[in-house]
């Protein structure tokens, strides 16, 4: 009885994890790129005017466009290291919010060129 217990929970994990992960929305995933395009050159001018509330608000965006893509799996590749890549975007955009806040702007630039550096190994692998 334990064992089928046991069975039963572990089919309920198993198929409540795949209901919490959607399949691959083009239409989503190129709408949040496009608002991460547009956002990647307001975060540039915000910085040059040393502007900090508009340099951390144009990093929020970031962050905004791109949890939602947590919800998604891949194209291709695995849903891991999707997830990681996205996490590893958004904590360089906190990163640059922290750095605006402090008006650090050294370090806001880096959190730009970690973003840059973010595109490109994310459309290596996914895209
Ligand atoms: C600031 C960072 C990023 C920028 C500026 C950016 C920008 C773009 C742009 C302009 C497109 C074309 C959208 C279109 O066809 O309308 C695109 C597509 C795409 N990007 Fe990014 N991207 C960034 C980060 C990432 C990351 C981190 C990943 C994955 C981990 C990723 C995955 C993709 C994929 C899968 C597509 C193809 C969408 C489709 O056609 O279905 N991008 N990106």
């Amino acid at each position: 009885m334990k064992k089928i217990v046991s069975a039963v929970l572990l089919v309920l994990l198993i198929s409540s994890g795949a209901w919490a992960q959607a399949a691959y929305d083009s239409a989503k995933v190129k709408a949040a790129m496009q608002a991460n395009s547009a956002a990647l050159g307001t975060i540039k001018k915000a910085i040059d005017a040393s502007d900090t509330l508009a340099t951390a608000d144009a990093f929020w965006t970031i962050v905004q466009a791109n949890r939602p893509m947590l919800g998604y799996s891949p194209p291709k590749g695995d849903k891991a290291s999707w997830d990681k890549a996205f996490n590893e975007m958004i904590a360089s955009a906190l990163k640059g919010m922290g750095a605006a806040g402090s008006k650090d702007w050294d370090k806001a630039k880096a959190a730009l060129a970690e973003l840059r550096a973010d595109m490109s190994s994310g459309h290596g692998a996914f895209r």
